[in-house]
């Protein structure tokens, strides 16, 4: 059976692991990455005992680091003929606001949500012009399109990363190479723990997955470039 493949980072936690078991469920194979080796280790334990007809290649990464993004995209081209989607995930919170963050706050927000995303979907993204066909995914934010109130080194990271992705969506359309931003509001992760918001009031991560693999199977002249997905319920 000729399967898909779908890529996605930082996929052993909340959204992205969502998405990676979605992606599994509809028949994909899958190559992820995190920093954790043991919850890798786990991940690949337990999709290989559900999905064993399937590849599901789990590699170590700290995406904080271009050498590390980078050599994660050489792993991934080397280890797929064909690459159908790309989910840029990976991504990470530290609270703070413009008149107090430190520099080096939002230098890591940028190196792990913004360039990170930038080497790989240059990396695959050319692999799939090549093939004329393929589908990169970012998980921007619904502070990709508002300031938020003690995130802003986050925000700012998640506005560049919006229009980042409008730029390759410009430079793949060419080649049949489409690109979606996807802007989730407060959604269920690792991160809200400790928050104090009742869990009723965020979005489950599996509603996320749902919608990005919908994106991801869409017809070929048809491509959803911004998704903006909301609680009804106010924090
Ligand atoms: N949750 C929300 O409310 C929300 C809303 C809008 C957008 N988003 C975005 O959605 C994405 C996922 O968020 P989440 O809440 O699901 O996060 P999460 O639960 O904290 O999970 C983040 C995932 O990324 C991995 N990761 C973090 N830093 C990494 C690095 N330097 N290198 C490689 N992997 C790394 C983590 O594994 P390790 O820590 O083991 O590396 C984990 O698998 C992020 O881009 C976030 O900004 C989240």
């Amino acid at each position: 059976m000729n399967r898909k493949t779908a890529i996605i980072t930082g996929a052993t936690k909340g959204i992205g692991r969502a998405i990676a078991l979605k992606f599994l469920q509809e028949g994909y194979n899958i190559g992820i990455c995190s920093r954790n080796q043991e919850e890798l280790d786990q991940f690949r334990a337990a999709a290989t005992t559900e999905f064993p007809q399937q590849r599901v290649i789990a590699l170590q990464a700290d995406l904080q680091l271009p050498a590390g993004a980078e050599a994660f995209g050489n792993s991934m081209l080397r280890a797929f003929e064909h690459i159908d989607v790309l989910v840029n995930n990976a991504g990470v919170f530290l609270p703070g606001t413009v008149l107090e963050e430190t520099f080096s706050q939002l230098e890591q927000q940028i190196n792990t949500n913004l360039y990170s995303a930038y080497i790989l979907s240059q990396m695959i993204g050319k692999k799939m012009a090549e093939q004329t066909s393929g589908h990169i995914i970012n998980i921007c934010s619904l502070a990709s399109l508002q300031a938020y109130a003690g995130g802003s080194s986050y925000s700012i990271s998640k506005y560049a990363m919006l229009g980042m992705s409008d730029n390759f969506r410009a430079a793949l359309k060419p080649y049949k190479v489409k690109v979606t931003a996807v802007c989730p509001g407060p959604t269920m992760s690792a991160s809200w723990e400790g928050s104090g918001v009742p869990e009723e009031k965020l979005m489950p991560a599996e509603d996320i997955a749902t919608m990005v693999f919908s994106c991801a199977e869409t017809g070929f002249n048809t491509c959803v470039e911004r998704l903006v997905i909301n609680p009804l319920a106010d924090l």
